[in-house]
């Protein structure tokens, strides 16, 4: 949440800065704003709402200068107004600064520097950071910065600027993303790598506690106690290209369509002869063979994925598996050791909650592996081993080729682990490798074809106020993520549930206009939702009904009837999910949604 960039070069730096929160502004979208430093000293420009209330701003009174620092806000401490928009200055506005995390103690440093006869301009936690480095600052705002930092309890990414040292902006992490790009004679910061990609895409990744300074000579690290450290730059992969919109009229839809290359991605070099490959993950046979229990944390979609992850996992490796919510798993009592195998499921890679989960897990022993997209965040450079899921950036706030790349994941770990530990047979596992190798055209073919039913749906149920998703066994946690597509982009209000507790309160809902989506395809709980149906239908509830192509008795109980491929019921998540991602999409555009960004929330949550 909150994205954050910065510029030392020769070009205008507004221009480079917007261009940077352009890219940022899925992490956060309540207000934006930048501060430039010129021959005139620090000046500021900040706009409530979307970027494009700061631009007009910026395009009205513009700003020159080559030095500067730009900020996206998802507001934390204090409501999205101008006065709580980023950057904040220091009480004699010579220092500007902008943060993405929390400040968790602020609290009491704000007391303190109150009682010391500083006055606050705004609500938020950022601005007792600006009056102490500028409190501490004696001619050199490195030192002032190393000074402070160990006062901060909680999570920041911050960047800094000051009047009296005009050619370099300073930067620093704790628990949120950073990531210094390298250009010639220019040198840029960013939340995220999309931001730097017009202009190099040479990077560093810093390390948690790291100082870091980009100057037009180049850019420089520092351990916490101010020591030179080495910079490691690396090329990344990604492209400009991967973060545009293509033709698609929202980042959601092209995300959606892509998620057969994206599956591909995932199964790439991971399917060997029919035998599934994860030597790129160097696990110790002796310490996979001495697991006892498994455990998954995630947040949102990623959760969903991993609910669909304990149930594979315990099939292919007879391992009690369980799922967790990140953010309750730490503040439960958790039974972890080493004989205990932590998967963390994150596309960021960056999710506050599930970051200290995993790192409360690797203090208890337990071997840690995650399911990531983003390369090098900050939970797969702290996991024993990552598995990749390649999917590409994803900008779309709703997360969904993110989500069937986790699925495909999953499949690869279960069934390798289980092969490993001989509870799977070398026959499961041919079976499972060959619905793999399909499912990418499997899923093209879904979305080839035009599913009139969805939206035939969208028209007709757009002004409910509620919706029911059902679905059994593998596509239970299918139910929870169809419906959280649809409340996250539509506002519909929209309940998950597995399909045999429906008659234990939720039937009560069901009359005559109450739809219900039900998950049916081919497998071991077609039969037992197919009577829950049955159930809705002698109730005069709508049904919407995702089935295996040919199932004449599905299409029967049918009011809308949407036809998946047939294929193994462990990957029918990954073909199930794709039509509820578009009822979500075309509900919301029918109803004149921002599909991309939705009110209230943030693609990356950075903040607990
Ligand atoms: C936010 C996003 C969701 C995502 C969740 C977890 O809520 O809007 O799309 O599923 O965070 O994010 P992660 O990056 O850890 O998968």
């Amino acid at each position: 949440m909150c994205g954050i960039v910065g510029y030392v070069g020769q070009r205008e730096a507004s221009e480079v800065l917007l261009e940077g929160l352009r890219r940022l502004e899925y992490r956060g979208y309540d207000s934006a704003g930048v501060s430039i430093l010129n021959g005139t000293g620090l000046q500021l420009r900040k706009a409530v709402g979307r970027l494009a209330n700061l631009e007009r701003e910026l395009a009205a009174t513009p700003l020159h200068g080559h030095v500067g620092i730009g900020h996206t806000r998802w507001a934390t401490h204090g409501a999205p107004s101008v006065r709580n928009s980023h950057p904040h200055l220091s009480y004699d506005g010579k220092l500007s600064i902008i943060h993405n995390g929390i400040i968790e103690n602020y609290r009491e440093l704000k007391n303190e520097l109150l009682a010391q006869g500083v006055k606050f301009e705004s609500d938020t936690d950022t601005e007792v950071v600006a009056h102490l480095v500028e409190r501490a600052y004696q001619g050199d705002l490195l030192k002032a910065l190393a000074e402070v930092l160990p006062r901060l309890r909680g999570a920041y990414a911050l960047a800094l600027l000051h009047q009296d040292e005009p050619g370099r902006v300073l930067a620093t992490r704790l628990g949120s993303p950073l990531v210094l790009g390298v250009g010639e004679n220019e040198n840029f910061i960013a939340s995220d790598v999309p931001a730097l990609l017009k202009y190099t895409r040479r990077v560093v990744f810093p390390e948690e506690g790291q100082i870091c300074e980009i100057s037009r000579e180049g850019v420089r690290i520092f351990s916490p106690d101010l020591k030179l450290l080495p910079a490691a730059i690396q090329t990344t992969e990604l492209t400009l290209d991967a973060a545009e919109k293509e033709g698609f009229e929202h980042f959601m839809l092209k995300e959606i369509h892509e998620q057969p290359r994206a599956i591909a991605e995932t199964l790439r070099g991971r399917l060997n002869e029919g035998a599934i490959d994860l030597t790129e993950l160097a696990l110790d046979p002796a310490l996979i063979n001495g697991l006892r229990r498994v455990a998954i944390i995630a947040c949102g979609t990623s959760l969903y994925a991993s609910m669909v992850g304990k149930y594979l996992m315990e099939r292919f490796t007879h391992l009690p598996t369980e799922t967790w919510s990140a953010s309750e798993f730490r503040y439960a009592d958790p039974v972890i050791n080493a004989q205990t195998l932590v998967i963390s499921v994150s596309q960021s890679g960056e999710t506050a909650d599930t970051l200290e989960a995993v790192k409360l897990a690797k203090a208890s022993g337990a071997t840690t592996i995650s399911v990531c997209n983003v390369m090098g965040s900050s939970i797969a450079r702290i996991s024993a081993a990552t598995l990749y899921t390649r999917a590409g950036p994803e900008i779309g706030v709703a997360s969904t080729k993110a989500y069937v790349t986790q699925l495909a994941a999953f499949a690869l770990l279960a069934v390798g682990l289980g092969r490993m530990l001989g509870t799977t047979s070398q026959q499961q596992e041919a079976r499972i490798v060959d619905g793999l190798m399909h499912i990418p055209g499997q899923v093209k073919a879904l979305l080839d074809k035009d599913i009139v039913a969805v939206k035939r749906c969208a028209k007709r149920y757009k002004d409910v106020f509620n919706f029911m998703y059902i679905g059994r066994h593998f596509n239970y946690p299918t139910a929870m993520e169809g419906a959280l597509k649809l409340k996250e982009i539509s506002y519909i209000h929209a309940e998950g549930y597995a399909g045999g507790e429906m008659k234990h309160g939720p039937l009560a809902l069901v009359e005559g206009t109450f739809p219900t989506i039900a998950i049916a395809p081919q497998g071991g709980t077609r039969e037992k939702l197919l009577s829950n149906v049955q159930e809705i239908r002698a109730r005069s509830g709508v049904v919407v009904l995702v089935a295996t192509e040919g199932d004449a008795e599905a299409a029967e109980l049918a009011d809308y009837l949407i036809e998946i491929p047939a294929c193994a019921e462990e990957l029918s998540p990954i073909l199930a999910i794709v039509p509820l991602q578009l009822l979500a999409y075309y509900t919301a555009t029918q109803l004149g949604r921002d599909v991309d960004k939705p009110r209230n929330l943030a693609k990356s949550v950075t903040v607990e």
